[in-house]
């Protein structure tokens, strides 16, 4: 039964583009499956095609990235389709458009289209009526920079309310993000050491083995900054990092993410490498001179009680030498080398790994190796281990809006609160290394790390 605060259709802005492709087509599969989706789908997007190639354009997303394609939910979408092509810049798209939507008075408008077009697409929706009694999903990096960030915001509210925008970072929605959450303040084991007494720096890897796959244009306008730290690995950073919140639900939550944005310093040209894998500037769409960063590492500061002096390092990067993301929480060695073994036995440490399809949260130790000697091997606890076929991100965040809960999506103090930890970087003209594809980045990212010893790479996982 659907309830008046449900949206009545969906609308995606950007149906023929990578984002619909890659996750948005597969998330609607999946709620199809559940019978979570039963309103009219409206594709809209510059493209010339008509309905049925974009019907062979989901079954191929749903073949590639869907898990396959699931021939009752797919027959059920098809029957949901329908399509619009335009021009944004026109007003023509938003007539038709409106005259698609028919009897819908709900519509959920989902933004898949480069940053560079929201604002037609916001004010095409405003002046035609579309944009009355709906909700609209932006999709990150949301703005460019702090002023983007707060115009973008100026835009939106000239046409929707506050409660009807969804900014979306879809790491927010992951099983694995939130778990890490949950096994913080879910168990009491891990508090006591969850500080600066016993963590000596905490690493976060982003590793992915594609390069831009087509996306050049879109990449030239993000980098690596815009398109994965200034949201995803933040957020990381603030789940790692956050006080106890008052409750585990929707504003508790954010307001204790922010306050971790609010406690970063702000990034300087040293704390910061940029790295640009070799064969980028030949990609469709990149500038033959580009100085876009394909991979990025990082330190930052968090000025708090609970992490004063405690570097979060983070390294993120396209054609590393595998695609996984994983967090390394290093604890410090024991105040003695009780058995005098070479370089001071090793760290333990706490290491999540966040995905994409293994999820796993290990407790790295020494054990004694059997025999005479009293000398011991690294050797891991697992706490979790699961593969990664919970619900994805983007199946849990189109079902949230649609109804109206915004728990899970960023909110705008936090956008403003993270661009203004990036902003003097995004300019800063900071040297751009080149790296190898299929290399760990520039090798001048390690001594980004100085005494707290090296990048550690995410586990081979068995
Ligand atoms: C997107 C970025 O937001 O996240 C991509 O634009 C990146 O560049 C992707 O590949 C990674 O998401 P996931 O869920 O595959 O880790």
């Amino acid at each position: 039964m659907m309830t008046e605060s449900q949206s009545d259709a969906l609308v995606l802005f950007g149906a023929t583009g990578d984002l619909a492709f890659k996750k948005i087509f597969p998330a609607l599969q999946a709620m199809l499956k559940r019978g979570h989706l039963t309103v009219p789908v409206i594709g809209v997007a510059k493209a010339n095609r008509h309905v049925a190639e974009l019907r062979d354009r989901v079954r191929e997303s749903l073949k590639q990235f869907g898990g396959g394609v699931d021939e009752a939910a797919f027959a059920r979408l098809v029957q949901l389709l329908r399509f619009v092509d335009g021009d944004y810049r026109e007003d023509e798209i938003f007539i038709r458009l409106r005259r698609e939507l028919g009897s819908a008075r709900r519509p959920l408008y989902y933004l898949a289209i480069p940053p560079s077009m929201f604002r037609t697409v916001v004010e095409g929706l405003g002046k035609s009526g579309c944009a009355q009694g709906a909700r609209v999903v932006v999709e990150k990096p949301f703005g460019r920079d702090l002023a983007s960030a707060q115009a973008l915001n100026r835009t939106l509210h000239s046409v929707f309310d506050e409660s009807a925008i969804f900014r979306i970072d879809h790491y927010l929605g992951k099983e694995s993000i939130q778990n890490l959450l949950y096994f913080r303040f879910a168990n009491s084991f891990l508090e006591p050491i969850w500080n600066r007494e016993y963590v000596e720096c905490v690493q976060i890897t982003m590793a992915e083995q594609f390069g831009v796959s087509g996306r050049g244009s879109f990449y030239e306008e993000a980098g690596a900054l815009r398109d994965v730290v200034q949201n995803h690995l933040l957020q990381v950073v603030a789940n790692l990092a956050m006080e106890p919140p008052l409750s585990g639900t929707g504003e508790a939550l954010r307001d204790e993410r922010i306050k971790v944005f609010k406690r970063m310093r702000p990034l300087t040209p040293d704390d910061v490498l940029r790295g640009q894998f070799r064969g980028y500037r030949n990609e469709p769409g990149v500038a033959s001179d580009s100085r876009v960063e394909t991979f990025a590492s990082l330190r930052i500061h968090l000025d708090s009680w609970r992490w004063a002096g405690v570097p979060f390092f983070i390294r993120a990067g396209k054609q590393l030498p595998v695609t996984a993301t994983e967090v390394f929480v290093a604890l410090k060695r024991p105040p003695q080398n009780v058995f005098g073994e070479t370089g001071g036995g090793a760290r333990n440490y706490v290491r999540f790994r966040l995905g994409p399809d293994r999820v796993a949260i290990a407790i790295g130790a020494q054990a004694k190796v059997p025999g005479e000697k009293m000398i011991g091997r690294e050797t891991e606890l697992f706490v979790s281990h699961q593969r990664g076929d919970e619900m994805e991100a983007y199946e849990r965040l189109i079902g949230d809006a649609m109804v109206g809960d915004a728990s899970l999506f960023a909110r705008q103090d936090g956008v403003e609160a993270s661009w203004r930890v990036v902003d003097q970087i995004l300019t800063a003209s900071t040297p751009v290394y080149g790296y190898e594809p299929g290399t760990w980045g520039p090798g001048e990212s390690q001594a980004l790390l100085g005494p707290f010893g090296g990048w550690q790479s995410p586990k081979e996982h068995q």
